[in-house]
């Protein structure tokens, strides 16, 4: 048995997987990148400046495994626009060097948001200053980045039909002092500094065949056909898909016509911050990571039929470390276990469940 090969049988674990790379050489390692590109896909993960460059071991095998990484946190406002007339690069250039050192895509995450938003913003910006303030700042962060991002959340979350906007939008900081144009003006803004980068909106909850997610996959088709009809410089659609092991009202087909919808507006689609919270799973090990990779297994398989997807990033690596510990823990208080790998680094089943899909066996 080569080395690599032998690497492979021990990381799969499923019979069907083991049976099918028995006998092939491969040139390869067996990563999820190497995975997704034979598929044509891009593969990524979000990972952190606090993280990457502490943990040597998790930073090692993270551009092993991955073919992009999206910061999770570093190029936010907060992190990078701390102060009125101070910029802070100094993190997000470390991850971009450790991407292009390993060949790793870089996307650029996020330029508009309502959270993440450091004080002096809430403090001092009003509808006076607001669009000053935002052009100087996509102008200055795409700017520094410019030609090295693969593709920007130009706008994150920008819906939310609990606002009660007739067009879904939500009523967040920006759009109350701006209104619906801070979007399309974030987009020429971007586009006029990086006139490479793919230009995206990004948002949540477009997952589900439950009446709230129909409602924002409905409010975001609206906002793409607008911005589209306008002539606004965008060129995909960022799914977020936090989706949940415990929820089982996915509809593959429903969600391919949204999909389809999208798509035909001439976009991309990029699945941007994979994750499947554990939280309402039994403890069991087998039994919880089976759920969670059959959820992953199912969502992706559905998502990968779209032609116009070019990418599938998780919102990080290894259960070492995920927001979800936080944002969704455990009733139990165990660990969470919701990304492709545990904490050990060691494949789980979502890892395989990835690769069924990548290699089109699911
Ligand atoms: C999260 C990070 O993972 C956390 O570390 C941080 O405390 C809050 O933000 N949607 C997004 C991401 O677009 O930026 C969020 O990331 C998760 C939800």
């Amino acid at each position: 048995m080569s080395k690599i090969t032998r690497r492979k049988a021990l990381y799969l674990g499923s019979a069907t997987l083991v049976a099918i790379v028995a006998g092939k050489t491969l040139t390869q390692p067996p990563t999820l990148k190497h995975f997704g590109s034979k598929k044509g896909l891009i593969y990524g993960s979000a990972g952190a400046y606090k993280r990457l460059s502490k943990d040597k071991e998790f930073a090692r095998r993270f551009v092993a495994e991955c073919a992009m990484l999206t910061p999770e946190n570093d190029l936010k406002w907060r992190h990078i626009h701390p102060q009125p007339n101070q910029y802070d690069f100094s993190k997000g250039d470390w991850l971009l060097k450790l991407a292009q050192r390993h060949r790793l895509k870089m996307r650029g995450h996020t330029l508009v948001w309502h959270s993440g938003l450091p004080n002096w913003v809430k403090e001092t910006v009003n509808s006076q200053n607001a669009e000053a303030i935002l052009i100087d700042h996509i102008q200055t962060v795409a700017g520094h980045y410019r030609g090295k991002i693969h593709s920007w959340d130009v706008v994150n979350e920008a819906i939310l039909v609990e606002d009660e906007h007739p067009l879904g939008l939500r009523k967040s900081r920006w759009f109350k002092w701006l209104g619906e144009d801070y979007i399309e003006l974030a987009f020429r803004v971007a586009a006029e500094a990086d006139p490479k980068a793919m230009l995206f909106y990004n948002d949540y909850g477009l997952d589900y065949n439950i009446a709230y997610d129909r409602k924002r996959q409905e409010a975001v088709l609206k906002l793409l056909e607008r911005l589209k009809a306008k002539g606004v410089p965008i060129h995909g659609l960022g799914l977020q898909a936090h989706l949940s092991g415990a929820e089982t009202r996915f509809n593959a087909e429903k969600l391919r016509e949204f999909l389809a919808d999208v798509a035909s507006l001439d976009l991309k689609i990029m699945v941007t911050e994979l994750d499947v919270s554990d939280q309402g799973l039994p403890y069991d090990y087998l039994e919880r990571d089976q759920r969670v990779a059959d959820v992953y297994e199912m969502y992706l398989s559905a998502v990968l039929d779209e032609p116009n997807v070019i990418g599938v990033v998780t919102w990080g690596l290894s259960d070492r470390y995920t927001w979800l510990s936080n944002f969704r823990p455990r009733k139990d208080h165990e660990p969470v276990r919701v990304l492709p790998l545990d904490r050990e680094l060691t494949p789980k089943l979502a890892w395989e469940s990835m690769v069924k899909v990548f290699e089109g066996l699911s």
